[in-house]
């Protein structure tokens, strides 16, 4: 495995794990080596998309430990995604299990310290029943897999270029937006795809309603800096991202004032630096930002990433793989 130059893609590992849930109760933990499922075509999740999933990362450390970051709250968020789409919740002691089972048994995947590649886990839940009318399944698969990736952004910790979308909405003001849905990611496909086709490395989506604030970055939640603050959108149709809370504590730390607040859009050429967060994302330096339906465009910073990120990057990398103090109690050790 070339380590060093790993990108966010799907890897075969050796092992996933997989737990049913029927008759109103969740079986046993069990581990498998294939990759397929088989599911009844008329599956919730076929129909109806009812499906949630997480995303978490599990880091080796100098020390030749495995740590989780954060475990708890990605757990939380899928019990939070799941009561959402009225699925059963996945209690946190078999979230556990599976996420350490999964983890420990595809150990030969975790890239090694120094390589900056981790080993992601892709926590998900389907509705397997079959039904004909729009209600939810009696039954559902858990299911974890993982897979050892690099960056989400091809350019790792350098600023990207991103797209105000105006033409499409991932996520209405009451609608699915805090839930981890893959029908989110199915609604902002054609943005990314527009995105992606005029250059950029991603899009920024506004709310819906106004369209005037920001909402967030594609996968990942939307920050900037100024005046020694951290800001960051308020929204009730985004995710409330792990990584984002972990900056806003963080920042706190080396003395930044926090702001969780709406932005809206003008306030971008006020920024003196912005990024994209997320697990994985972990912190992505946006430079330019266009706007190509007003015509405007917003540089940011002098296209090297900015001291504050910067900062706030090598401390969130340095307690993840354990070679900070880990003062907020984050890390937890896979053995
Ligand atoms: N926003 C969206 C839409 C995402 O898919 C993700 C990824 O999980 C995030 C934000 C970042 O969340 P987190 O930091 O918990 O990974
Ligand atoms: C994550 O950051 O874990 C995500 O789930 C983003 C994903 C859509 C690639």
């Amino acid at each position: 495995m070339d380590w060093g130059n790993l990108s966010f893609g799907y890897t075969k590992t050796n092992y996933n794990v997989r737990c049913q849930y029927k008759d109103n109760a969740w079986g046993s933990v069990e581990m498998t080596d294939s990759e397929y499922i088989n599911l009844h075509m008329a599956s919730t999740v076929l129909h109806y998309g009812q499906e949630i999933f997480e995303g978490m990362k599990a880091f080796m450390g100098k020390d030749g430990r495995i740590r989780l970051f954060r475990w708890e709250e990605n757990a939380k968020r899928f019990r939070h995604s799941a009561s959402g789409l009225l699925m059963p919740e996945v209690p946190d002691e078999l979230f556990r299990e599976a996420i350490f089972k999964v983890v420990l048994a595809n150990k030969e995947f975790v890239p090694p310290y120094g390589s900056h590649a981790s080993l992601y886990i892709r926590p998900l839940m389907i509705g397997t029943g079959p039904e004909l009318g729009v209600k939810p399944a009696l039954e559902y698969l858990f299911l974890v897999f993982v897979s050892p990736v690099g960056p989400y952004f091809k350019e790792g910790f350098k600023p990207v270029n991103m797209m105000i979308c105006r033409k499409y909405d991932r996520a209405a003001p009451h609608g699915t937006g805090t839930y981890k849905t893959g029908g989110n990611y199915a609604a902002g496909l054609r943005a990314v795809e527009e995105a992606h086709k005029a250059g950029y490395a991603n899009v920024i989506f506004l709310d819906a309603k106004e369209k005037k604030y920001i909402d967030e970055c594609g996968p990942a939640n939307f920050f900037a800096i100024k005046d020694n603050t951290y800001i960051t959108p308020e929204s009730p149709s985004i995710l409330d991202s792990i990584t984002n809370k972990s900056l806003i504590n963080l920042a706190g730390k080396l003395g930044l004032k926090i702001e969780r607040r709406k932005v809206p859009v003008e306030e971008l050429s006020t920024f003196e630096e912005a990024g994209a967060c997320g697990t994985a994302a972990v912190i992505s330096p946006i430079h330019k930002i266009a706007d190509p339906e007003t015509g405007k465009e917003y540089i940011i910073g002098d296209g090297n990433a900015g001291s504050v990120s910067s900062n706030l990057y090598h401390y969130l990398t340095s307690i993840q793989v354990g070679d900070e103090p880990d003062p907020f109690g984050w890390v937890t050790i896979v053995e």
